[in-house]
């Protein structure tokens, strides 16, 4: 694949972005960096991406079939991440729907999926943008009790390369998105559990996280008994 490292860039997915504008065919281009100056994340927060901290890549590409919306996209990456740290590290992890990868409950990656939609809704091209805490670090306090590394969780110190590798052969690989979406469910971290929902509208509720459903929505279930598919909110676990 044809690939840009960069030991320094602002953000991968910025890159992407701007190599799709001008230079961009059908096919995939990955984007890697040991450190970003300005990595970003759901809703305009940034993403702590320090030099040995961790892997942030990303990879542009033309969708095509049923995986043609961001959602899905990112499921397929988290469910791609999960495997791979599953083979390279040893580390079973689970996923907060619908782009954190979680070990006992702390985030140990996050997937940023982006694109330029052309006139018939489809993606024109996407960008899925991927950073993984790999190695112990001391992280900002805002971060520090909410975050953690591969190395805290498994203590070893994961091979960076043999991770991206092994990540972008199952990004890419043949598995069709019923399997996909069932092994998202099976690592989900919120079916079953009381969640608060935040919507981007900055409304605030309670309610119980009852499915996913095939098009990755999340099928949650007010107090008041209503129920409703999120396609795009925040969802953060209490009680279950
Ligand atoms: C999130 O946690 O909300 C998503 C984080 C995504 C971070 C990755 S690191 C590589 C790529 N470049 C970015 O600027 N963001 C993504």
């Amino acid at each position: 694949m044809k690939t840009f490292r960069y030991e320094i860039t602002d953000s991968t997915n910025t890159r992407a972005r701007e190599y799709a504008k001008e230079h961009f065919a059908d096919e995939p281009v990955l984007f890697v960096a040991d450190a970003q100056s300005a990595g970003r994340g759901r809703r305009g927060r940034s993403f702590d991406s320090q030099k040995g901290g961790g892997l942030y890549l990303s990879l542009l590409f033309k969708p095509t079939g049923q995986e043609c919306d961001a959602a899905r996209i990112t499921v397929r990456a988290a469910v791609a991440l999960a495997r791979a740290l599953e083979k390279v590290a040893g580390l079973s992890v689970c996923i907060k729907w619908v782009n954190d990868i979680t070990v006992g409950g702390k985030k140990l990656a996050g997937i940023l999926t982006e694109g330029e939609i052309c006139e018939n809704g489809g993606f024109r091209y996407a960008v899925c943008g991927i950073g993984v805490n790999l190695y112990s670090r001391e992280f900002p306090p805002e971060l520090a009790d909410i975050v953690t590394t591969v190395e805290d969780c498994v203590g070893i110190k994961a091979d960076k390369d043999k991770l991206l590798e092994v990540l972008t052969e199952e990004f890419f690989s043949e598995s069709g998105f019923s399997e996909i979406i069932g092994e998202y469910r099976k690592r989900s971290s919120v079916i079953g559990h009381r969640v608060e929902v935040r919507r981007i509208s900055g409304e605030v509720f309670s309610a119980k996280a009852i499915a996913i459903t095939d098009s990755a929505a999340l099928l949650v279930e007010t107090e008041d008994g209503r129920r409703e598919e999120l396609i795009s909110a925040e969802v953060s676990v209490r009680a279950k």
